[in-house]
């Protein structure tokens, strides 16, 4: 397989001059510092020396029984669109469309690979479900996508989260190997892949985060004040009342996409969901199981538009 990056040409002496010679070139950039992070990883996994390593491709492919666990992971099924960040061969989104009857993008900066990766898919029978752009994946618009794939790099995975977690609550995010940093998976698991091209211990992580709705905040119904405060998919809710000196009740819990649940346990139980730009209490014990049915409205507070909390 020829290298992305040894087609010379990666760092220019000169300032590019255009924003289309611009973004070719952020483009090169970011391929040359996936190419040189695999290229070290694969002198450390494979016992390659990093001279030998470096000259080797950035273009990894993950193994089938890895790509089929992602899919499996994310639950893809026909309703599904996927999208493949850095899509090689095309394997992953083609399988998604083959096997589960999904439709994809896969968006992949090297030219022969999309080539490659269109072609595999008229041959698999799934070219009108499927598309492959020759593409910056970190400009790739995310919007329409309801699972999105990775095999990239810690680094680069870091850099997307914040794109990520801005996608719809529900988007299911699958990455073989690395991780979020502190946002931690919904759940993972490892597979032994003794085909596995690269590392020593010839294991597979893959790992799925289902984007939480954004429930942080103050929301309001009547006399009644939800403080949330929310990270990644923990909550912890505090439900006041006008006039009430103490809370009604505290309680704290998982988001799962646009539901949020507590934990269980001998404490409060709630259960939330999003509908909308409304939140509503579907369910709630102790204290608070009189509020349940309300529907809280998200406070100007979050805008920075008025006080702190509800009107009076
Ligand atoms: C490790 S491979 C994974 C390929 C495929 N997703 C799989 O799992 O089999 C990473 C791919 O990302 C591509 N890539 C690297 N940087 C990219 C970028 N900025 N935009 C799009 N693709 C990129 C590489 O060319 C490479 O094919």
């Amino acid at each position: 397989m020829t290298s992305a990056a040894t087609g010379g040409g990666w760092f220019h002496p000169r300032q590019p001059r255009g924003p289309a010679e611009r973004a070719r070139c952020k483009s090169a950039r970011h391929v040359f510092l996936v190419s040189r992070a695999w290229a070290a990883l694969l002198a450390l996994g494979a016992g390659l020396p990093p001279a030998l390593a470096q000259d080797e491709v950035p273009f990894i492919t993950t193994p089938d029984r890895v790509t089929m666990a992602m899919l499996e992971l994310a639950g893809v099924g026909a309703g599904d669109h996927v999208v493949d960040l850095g899509s090689g061969d095309g394997r992953i989104v083609i399988t998604a469309a083959r096997r589960f009857g999904a439709s994809g993008l896969g968006v992949e900066i090297v030219p022969e690979l999309v080539v490659r990766s269109r072609a595999s898919a008229q041959a698999a029978g799934v070219a009108a479900r499927v598309e492959f752009r020759e593409q910056d994946l970190f400009v790739t618009d995310l919007d329409r996508a309801t699972v999105v794939t990775m095999y990239l790099l810690p680094e680069v995975n870091l850099q997307l989260r914040p794109r990520l977690l801005a996608l719809a609550p529900g988007t299911r995010i699958v990455s073989h190997d690395w991780d979020l940093g502190d946002w931690q998976p919904d759940r993972s698991l490892t597979l032994e892949v003794p085909e596995k091209a690269i590392g020593r211990e010839k294991k597979s992580r893959v790992m799925l985060w289902v984007v939480p709705a954004r429930l942080h905040g103050t929301w309001c119904s009547g006399t009644l004040r939800l403080r949330v405060e929310q990270r990644f998919q923990r909550f912890s809710a505090t439900l006041e009342e006008r006039g009430r000196a103490a809370p009604v009740v505290v309680f704290d819990g998982r988001i799962d996409g646009t539901r949020a649940a507590t934990d269980g346990g001998p404490t409060a139980q709630a259960r939330l969901r999003l509908v909308g730009d409304v939140l509503r209490l579907d369910s709630a014990s102790h204290a608070a199981a009189a509020h349940a049915g309300r529907a809280f409205a998200r406070s100007a507070e979050r805008a920075g538009a008025g006080p702190a909390g509800c009107a009076d």
